[in-house]
């Protein structure tokens, strides 16, 4: 019960009997540099996820897009057979090129193709869930027709093959036409604490129970750097990072945190946000960076 607090507390993906704990673990870091090939340090990448999941998160993130096979061969070397707890979400929709260029693949041959990929890197006969990554316009975001694609994924789904289904990297038009099609238990857009367009589709899914998932909940490639982070860290004792990681799990109770780290220093900063309480005039605070992103 200690643990389960500690991770930000629970959630249930909605029509599912799959709880997570808000605080989860994001593996793209884990390949190597460009999130491609090996990483430098395989052993280190495994302990990163063994301590992670020991740590009780049990929402991992991935696909096998990284590395391409990297990632989820990683995973599987480090933690199969799965606890029965541990929820796996992988994305398909893209391909990398031989050099390193992240290319859309989403014809219905392809997204089976990139089914059965992720299936066997992660030794299993069923994924927990699969997000469709549009690649529409990338590496912008583009509004557009995803119905042959979440029609394939619902066939995918009618076989075994996917347990359930999410979107990445879409629109709010795009998300209402797609549960046209079929159930959708999470959405995983970029949004942090600096990044606040996703906004209005936040509290629209939290109001239907739909998981809401941010990518780059740091910054991504360039982590956040703030003042207002600094100083609310230093307040707090804590590293800026942990404060902006607090500050999503108190934004909506539908948000699940997947932060990505190559080290277990890291790792450890970034589960223990969870713990982190903040203060009302903090959070307003804090509030004020995405305010002043926008402007
Ligand atoms: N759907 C999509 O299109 C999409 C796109 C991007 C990512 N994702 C998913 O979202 C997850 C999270 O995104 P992300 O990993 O790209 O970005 P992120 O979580 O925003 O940030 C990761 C970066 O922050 C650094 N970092 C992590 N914890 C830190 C800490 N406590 N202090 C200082 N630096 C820290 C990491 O470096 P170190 O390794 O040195 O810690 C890395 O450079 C990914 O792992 C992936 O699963 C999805």
């Amino acid at each position: 019960m200690e643990s389960t607090k500690k991770l930000g507390g629970t959630f249930t993906f909605p029509g599912t009997s799959m709880t997570v704990n808000r605080m989860g673990y994001g593996a793209m870091q884990l390949a190597g540099p460009h999130v491609f090939g090996p990483p430098k340090d395989r052993n280190a990448a495994v302990a990163v996820l063994r301590e992670a999941v020991e740590s009780g998160a049990n929402h991992i993130d991935t696909s096998d897009f990284y590395g391409p096979h990297v990632t989820n061969q990683i995973i599987h070397e480090a933690l199969h057979p799965y606890p029965k707890d541990l929820t796996i979400v992988t994305k398909i929709g893209a391909l990398r090129g031989e050099d390193g260029s992240w290319n859309p693949a989403a014809s219905p041959q392809q997204l089976t193709q990139a089914v059965e990929s992720n299936l066997r890197n992660l030794g299993l006969d069923s994924l927990d869930v699969v997000n469709f990554r549009s690649m529409l316009g990338h590496p912008k975001k583009e509004e557009g027709s995803l119905e042959p694609q979440m029609t394939a994924l619902a066939e995918l789904q009618r076989r075994g093959l996917v347990k359930h289904i999410g979107l990445s990297h879409v629109s709010r038009t795009q998300v209402a036409d797609a549960r046209k099609i079929c159930d959708i238990v999470c959405v995983q857009n970029l949004y942090n604490v600096a990044h606040r367009e996703d906004d209005a589709l936040v509290d629209e899914l939290a109001a239907d129970g739909i998981a809401y998932v941010p990518f780059f909940p740091l910054g991504g490639f360039s982590p956040l750097q703030s003042s207002i982070l600094d100083e609310t860290a230093a307040e707090l004792g804590t590293k800026p990072m942990a404060v902006a990681l607090a500050w999503l799990l108190e934004r909506s109770p539908n948000l699940l945190l997947i932060p990505g780290t190559s080290s277990v220093v890291h790792l450890r900063e970034n589960l223990a946000a969870a713990s982190l309480e903040l203060p009302a005039e903090m959070l307003e605070t804090l509030n004020g960076i995405g305010q002043a992103a926008v402007r």
